[in-house]
């Protein structure tokens, strides 16, 4: 099935690399006009914004901290001075900072909780606010505008030494589902996606290290680690009018790792 984003505008955060990169190209090929937002790595994000526009299509790189209340607002901005509208928010700037609860620095706790939660509301918050000046655009799409909060498996899988982490991504988690409870009746739609291990060069150590990845296969009932394009490719579904009746809810990519894979053969 063919997807079709024409004259969508797509704004992807944390867009330099990984998932973001990925879906960033994936939102280009279906004809989306992109915003491929970094913070640190320029060079990547701007090199796929050429290559896209090299491809015909429309794509702008731009700096901005999400953590950040000013940076924000200057990136939708920039976002629609550019484009002309958003229809697509794709809150996917996220990092980690792992340490065991006893030895996690407060700054450690507070820069993943900036980031991964704060960060994706002050977008979500930038989003809404720019889908009600706008106003309907039915030509493109069924809904005022869509929301997509990458949120991880770990929003329900307890991480130990990762606590900063899935408390933020736990967090991503209620924040969608009341946006999407608060919204609703304005036709935005709001989901999130809930990836478990996929093949970036961030998880590489764990993917691809030097055991190939065997141990965390233990984790996937489905055996195998994810590819960047199988969380893209839903990424477009969920951003097409193809899951116009989709809201409020966690599309688990996984390949099962939310199963309790530990309990296959016991308990
Ligand atoms: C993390 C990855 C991890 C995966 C499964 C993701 O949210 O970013 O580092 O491999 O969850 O544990």
């Amino acid at each position: 099935m063919q997807i079709s984003l024409q004259h969508q505008v797509a704004l992807i955060t944390g867009a330099s690399s990984g998932l973001g990169f990925g879906a960033a190209k994936a939102l280009a090929d279906a004809g989306a006009a992109v915003v491929i937002n970094y913070n640190s790595h320029a060079e990547p994000a701007e090199t796929l914004a050429a290559q896209i526009r090299d491809n015909g299509g429309k794509a702008q790189a731009i700096k901005a901290d999400v953590s950040n209340e000013d940076e924000v607002q200057a990136l939708f901005k920039q976002t629609v001075d550019t484009f002309g509208a958003l229809d697509i928010l794709l809150a996917n700037s996220g990092l980690q900072r792992d340490a065991a609860t006893v030895d996690m620095t407060l700054e450690d706790w507070n820069t993943v909780i900036q980031v991964n939660l704060t960060g994706q509301f002050l977008c979500a918050r930038a989003a809404l606010r720019q889908f009600a000046e706008q106003g309907p655009r039915p030509w493109v799409s069924r809904a005022l505008g869509k929301i997509i909060h990458m949120s991880s498996v770990h929003q329900v899988i307890p991480w130990a030494g990762h606590a900063n982490y899935a408390a933020s991504k736990g967090g991503v988690d209620l924040l969608m589902r009341s946006i999407a409870q608060e919204v609703g009746a304005q036709h935005i739609r709001v989901n999130s996606i809930a990836p478990g291990a996929i093949r970036t060069a961030i998880n590489a150590k764990v993917t691809d290290g030097e055991d190939g990845g065997r141990k965390l296969l233990e984790l996937i009932p489905y055996g195998r680690i994810g590819e960047v394009e199988d969380v893209a490719n839903a990424v477009v579904w969920l951003a097409s009018d193809l899951s116009d009746y989709v809201h409020g809810t966690t599309l688990f990519i996984d390949g099962g790792m939310s199963l309790y894979p530990g309990f296959q053969n016991n308990g």
